[in-house]
């Protein structure tokens, strides 16, 4: 039997075993009275144990002797910069940030917010939080103000920390007028903003309200002052992350900090092979849940070094950048989203690129984020021989792999199309619609037995209702995942798309109902439709539909780019929105649902059938031919 079939069956035969045997890897204040606890659906992992998730980041590995080593590298290609943080200086900024954070009030339990670009103090702002026991709520940088407005609404944060800008190719991206707008809108209102100030940007602060990164640190270390760890139970939460849902309004995901740092440790040495000094990169952001999880918390739990990249696969400069930044800082695994690596592969078929560069420290290659097509995953293992390319599959909720294959345990097969095994923890089913298990091959929706591993969400934010309507009434005793897809017969899962109105947009995960949400409050639109069409660049783009009111006489084309304007100003310009079709009616099902799957098929060129149950079938005609007109659909064959 291999290793990775003997560990899954070890933790089948006695999961909480298995879970109090992979927290050794951690250092307790106080050991766990119960290793699960918890009933209806609502589970807590290491219930009485005490920690901190920050000592185990990071203090515990300067007093083992290893403060000299690498723990951060900053590589920016945007600002033309590079440093270096050994574990003992990245203690020193944590630290210190942490009593600036005191110094304003934050304590154990407050929520901070943290709206920052791909720059270290947004890591040094995370880990300043976990050091105190205060609650981080990071914002992904290319939201709205709109989206930052629900969040601090959402999150109560007694505090923000943002930067005056990010920077995009081509752009530099104010932050401080969108915190500014979103400040306003909020009702909730923080105490304080700390702004970090880059010199690409000046950023002007609120007199009384906002305080300059630098200064507060200067102060702070002219004072001698520098935060110690504040013991938490491993159930309160480290942090909360919001994710599309459903709606407009997005989910606050809870992270305890036990079970996650538990999880995440086991991940780094057994799914991905890192060890301490190892170097390992993660292009996410922060903003992601990927960043949170192997930008920030586990390379450092595990005592490797880990790469924070502020750029982009092709464009900073060139489509040779990330293997530049493997061979510059010798890194043994990269982990990206299969779009990037399309991007790559758009502006050097070839990958001529990589010949440029020693990638010998490099030996594999993760992806995740959306699906990982054959196609890619063939060109990568092309143009990096002798390196498997692993997709695995994860989710905001979840916070690490659901199914991956475990290289540091075991190398298994690689099958084009398919993220490989469930790991342990997670016991994985395929049902139809009344939750019967399906046979092999055939395809439903993926659940997961509860309770859920260590690191997966215990709850939502103040929302046990939602978290229980959203994931555990559909199919009593699982977690519905809202993916669907087959297992085969070797046991290997393929995730085939939602089940619900997500799309995956360049590896970010979007909600059409939000995008609908913001055309529908257009002043000419009467009702609206919102679907992902595939894309060969970011594997889903948005497209709308919108049906004017009557007697508006406006031009179509004006209201479409006013539409297109909207969207990128309530959600932002993450939601990649670029195309808003005006048409006279909306193909609808006899009981008035809109059939956006239909819509899609047409959009994507695969077959389908005319609902039976379709009001009115040229409505379908209409679509397609308006598709086709504006080259979003290929012509059909006859
Ligand atoms: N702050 C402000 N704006 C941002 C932003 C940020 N942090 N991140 C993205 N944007 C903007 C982009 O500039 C772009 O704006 P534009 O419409 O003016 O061009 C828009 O949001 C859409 O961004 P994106 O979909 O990322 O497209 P892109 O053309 O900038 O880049 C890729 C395309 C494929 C190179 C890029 O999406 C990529 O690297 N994706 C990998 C994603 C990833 O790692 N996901 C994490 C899951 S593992
Ligand atoms: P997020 O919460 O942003 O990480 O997005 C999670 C969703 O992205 C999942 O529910 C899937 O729909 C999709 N996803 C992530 N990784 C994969 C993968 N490896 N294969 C297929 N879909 C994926």
């Amino acid at each position: 039997m291999g290793r990775y079939r003997e560990t899954y069956e070890r933790w089948q035969r006695d999961p909480e075993g298995f879970w109090a045997e992979a927290a050794n890897a951690i250092d307790w204040v106080k050991p766990w009275d119960k290793v699960l606890a918890g009933e209806n659906g609502l589970f807590r992992w290491f219930e009485g144990a005490q920690c901190n998730t920050c000592y185990n980041a990071l203090d515990r590995h300067v007093e083992q002797g290893h403060g000299e080593r690498l723990a951060l590298i900053y590589d920016s290609p945007v600002t033309g910069t590079i440093r270096h943080f050994t574990y003992a200086g990245l203690l020193d900024e944590v630290a210190t940030f942490a009593a600036v954070l005191e110094s304003h009030g934050v304590k154990k339990g407050d929520t901070v917010v943290i709206y920052m670009p791909m720059v270290p103090e947004a890591a040094i702002a995370m880990l300043a939080c976990a050091r105190i026991g205060a609650i981080h709520s990071v914002v992904f940088g290319g939201f709205a103000a709109k989206e930052l407005a629900t969040r601090i609404d959402d999150a109560k944060p007694v505090l923000i920390v943002s930067a005056s800008c990010g920077i995009e190719p081509g752009r530099t991206v104010a932050y401080k007028p969108l915190l500014d707008q979103a400040m306003d809108m909020a009702a909730h209102k923080p105490r304080a903003a700390i702004i970090l100030a880059r010199p690409q940007l000046e950023a002007g602060l609120v007199a009384g309200r906002d305080f300059d990164w630098a200064a507060e640190m200067a102060q702070a270390r002219a004072e001698g002052r520098k935060a110690a760890c504040v013991p938490v139970d491993a159930t309160d939460p480290l942090y909360v992350l919001y994710t599309s849902g459903t709606t407009g309004k997005p989910k606050g995901v809870v992270r305890d900090n036990g079970g996650y740092m538990v999880a995440l440790a086991w991940s780094m040495r057994n799914i991905y092979d890192i060890g301490p000094g190892d170097v390992f990169w993660c292009a996410s952001d922060v903003g992601w849940v990927v960043g949170h999880s192997y930008i920030v918390y586990g390379p450092l739990l595990c005592g490797s070094t880990s790469v924070l990249f502020e750029g982009k696969p092709v464009g900073t400069p060139d489509a040779g950048t990330f293997w530049r930044v493997i061979a510059e800082h010798g890194a043994r695994a990269l982990f990206t989203a299969p779009t990037a690596l399309r991007a790559i592969k758009r502006e050097d078929p070839q990958a001529s690129l990589a010949g440029n560069y020693d990638l010998s420290s490099f030996k594999t290659l993760f992806l995740a984020g959306e699906r990982a097509d054959p196609d890619t995953v063939q060109w990568a293992e092309r143009s990096l021989p002798g390196r498997p390319v692993i997709d695995h599959w994860w989710q905001t909720e979840t916070g690490w792999a659901i199914a991956a294959d475990p290289v540091g345990l075991e190398a298994l097969p690689v099958k084009y199309g398919s993220p490989t095994v469930p790991m342990p923890g997670y016991d994985v089913r395929v049902v139809d619609e009344a939750g019967h298990a399906v046979p092999a091959g055939t395809t439903g929706s993926i659940v997961i037995k509860l309770p859920l591993p260590p690191g997966c969400l215990p709850t939502l934010w103040h929302n046990d209702a939602g978290f229980r309507d959203s994931y555990l009434m559909d199919f009593p005793g699982f977690y519905k995942t809202g993916d669907a897809g087959y297992i085969d017969e070797d046991g290997y899962l393929y995730i085939m798309a939602r089940t619900d109105d997500i799309i995956n947009v360049a590896g970010h995960r979007l909600s059409t109902g939000g995008m609908e949400e913001v055309l529908a409050g257009h002043p000419d639109v009467a009702e609206c439709a919102v679907i992902g069409v595939a894309d060969s660049l970011k594997g889903q783009m948005p497209v709308g539909f919108i049906v004017l009111n009557k007697g508006v006489t406006r031009p179509a084309a004006e209201i479409e780019r006013e539409a297109v304007a909207l969207v990128r100003e309530k959600i932002g310009p993450v939601a990649a929105f670029k195309v808003a079709l005006c048409v006279q009616r909306l193909p609808k099902t006899r009981s008035g649902k809109i059939l956006r799957g239909t819509m899609r098929k047409i959009a994507d060129g695969e077959a389908w059938n005319m609902p039976a149950t379709v009001d009115d079938p040229a409505i379908l005609d209409e679509i397609e031919a308006l598709l086709q007109n504006a080259g979003l659909a290929p012509q059909r064959a006859e």
